[in-house]
This record gives structure tokens, sequence and C-alpha cells, in this order.
């Protein structure tokens, strides 16, 4: 029997929540098609969409590692699996290429082998794929992949994963402005030590955010989204951070920031038609600096 899963691109940190926040996006995303074979052993057959990027290697691709760290969990480490990865969302964009890859092929597995258990279960799992694929394995990409929607990890030791409400009429913009960020880079960069005084800023935002999502209120979203940790130092990575920020701002965005590591951007609108016209805005800007660039609009 064979499966084919979609998994969608995420927004993680969700400007304010370095590594404790991110929601699912509708498009784009990933998708995995599996199917057990007689011959033991992972067999990653056929990957489109990733230029050639990404290893065919089953010890070395993320969806494979991942799969296998959940097989051998179930003790049928020495299943036969056939693989096909299709790529249908840039890699190194901050929009959680990895994390949409291991989170379609590690819910193809789990139904596959009839796993009815909550696919919150696949957590620690899709972790290893992030620690494999940027070094660290952080969960904000892969719990939003995986549970749809916005999602707090109010802890990591022991895992606590918190779904959160969302105001329905909220929409995101998202322009990829395409440039090389690694995420392993990205994190590298950022200050270990933060001031009292950035930390209350900071904890201030979080509180903001996750009560106006609560509330629907999206102008305390918006005013909440605002990041004196990371963005400072991330912004140098990402073609004028601060002048897409004006014109998005200037549109009618409600906040505007850095998705994941970036280089992506996103921007939050009450509505469709905002989202649209920012993410052609920025596309132009873009285009005038002569960096190309790929834009979706979802609600979440
Ligand atoms: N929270 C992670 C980071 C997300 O910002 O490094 C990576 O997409």
């Amino acid at each position: 029997s064979s499966v084919k899963v979609f998994a969608p691109a995420t927004v993680a940190n969700v400007v304010c929540g370095f590594d404790v926040l991110g929601f699912a996006v509708n498009e784009p995303g990933d998708e995995v098609i599996m199917r057990v074979t007689d011959k033991p052993g992972i067999v990653i057959s056929k990957i489109t969409g990733d230029d050639g990027r990404l290893p065919l290697d089953p010890t070395k691709n993320t969806v494979s590692v991942s799969v296998q760290h959940y097989l051998d969990s179930i003790g049928r480490g020495d299943i036969g699996l056939d693989i096909e990865l299709h790529k249908k969302m840039p890699i190194g964009s901050g929009l959680g290429s990895s994390s949409a890859s291991t989170v379609a092929g590690l819910f193809a597995i789990k139904t596959l082998m009839g796993d009815t258990t909550d696919p919150a279960t696949l957590l620690p799992f899709a972790m290893k794929g992030e620690e494999m694929a940027c070094g660290h394995g952080h969960a904000d990409n892969v719990a939003p992949a995986l549970m749809g929607g916005f999602v707090l990890i109010r802890s990591y030791e022991p895992l606590d994963v918190v779904r959160l409400p969302h105001p329905k009429d909220l929409w995101c913009a998202i322009v990829f402005p395409d440039v090389d960020v690694p995420t392993r880079e990205a994190r590298q960069i950022i200050r270990n030590k933060i001031a009292m005084k950035d930390a209350v800023t900071q904890w201030g935002n979080i509180a903001g955010l996750v009560s106006g999502l609560f509330m629907q209120d999206i102008d305390l979203i918006g005013r909440s989204m605002q990041d004196v940790l990371v963005e400072p130092v991330r912004s140098m990575l990402i073609p004028d951070f601060y002048k897409m920020r004006e014109i998005a701002m200037s549109s009618g965005a409600v906040s505007f920031g850095i998705s994941g590591s970036g280089p992506s951007v996103f921007a939050f609108t009450k509505d469709e038609e905002t989202a649209r016209s920012i993410t052609q805005k920025l596309q132009a800007h873009l285009t005038g600096i002569k960096i190309g660039s790929n834009a979706y609009v979802s609600t979440i």
C-alpha cells in the first residue's frame, strides 16, 4: 500500500517568540509519497523540486532519518520503504522547508503503520530531523506543521506544546527574497546574553501577542509583534529589511517581521486584498534591487 501526504510551510518565531511560537499556512508545502516494499531498509527513489540540493542517501536525508527513528521506536526498524519527496517550496527560505518534508514523511509512516495516536506524538522524531537539518532540534516549525494553526512550545524539557486560537480573519502575506540564509548560520550570530530591560520588553510582547490571539484582537497582536532580541541581528542578513517593513506597514499591514531564521519576511493583515497588495509591492521593491522573489498569501 502507498500513501501521499502534504505538510505545510510554517512561520516560526512569529517575531517576538524565538523558538517558542509558530503557525502553519495553507501553501506552499511539501509532498511525500511512501510505500512499503519487500526489501528491508529505506530507499529514497525520487526527489523533485530541490535542484539536486538534497541527499538521496537515506542516512543523510532528514525525512528518512526521522522515519527510521520512528520505526526503531515501534520495533519495526527493518521494514522496507520507498520514499518519494516532492519539494513544492524553496529550500533555506525560513519557511520551515525541512520541517514540511520531515512532517509529511512522519505522517505518512504513521498512517502506513496504522498508528492512530495523536499526531503530536510524532514531535520528538520531527525534532530529530530539525537537529540534523540545522544543528538544533527546535520545534516551532515542526509543531505547527504537524498540528496546524498557531502553536506555543511552552517548554522543551519536558516537551509541552499548546495549540493557540487565532482570529479567523487574520491573513498572512509572505515574501521570500531569493538570497541564501542557512538556519545554522542565522542561529550562530544571535547573542547569548541579553539585558534585563530587553527581556522585559520581549516577554511583555509575547504575552501581548498570545493575549491578542485569545481575545481576537488583531491590533493588540500587531503592536505586540516587536522583537528586540533577534531581529536587530538577523535583519542584517535580509536585503532592505527595514525598507520592506516601511513598505508593508504603510500599505496596511498590522505587523511585519522575519519568518523563522529568514530570509522570508511576513506581514499580518486584516484582509486578503491588503495581503496581496503588500506582496506585490514588496516583490516590486526586490525586483528594483535585482533580487528575485516568491510570494504567498494565506489564512492561518
Ligand atoms: N526558531 C528557529 C530559529 C526557526 O529562529 O532559528 C528556524 O526556522
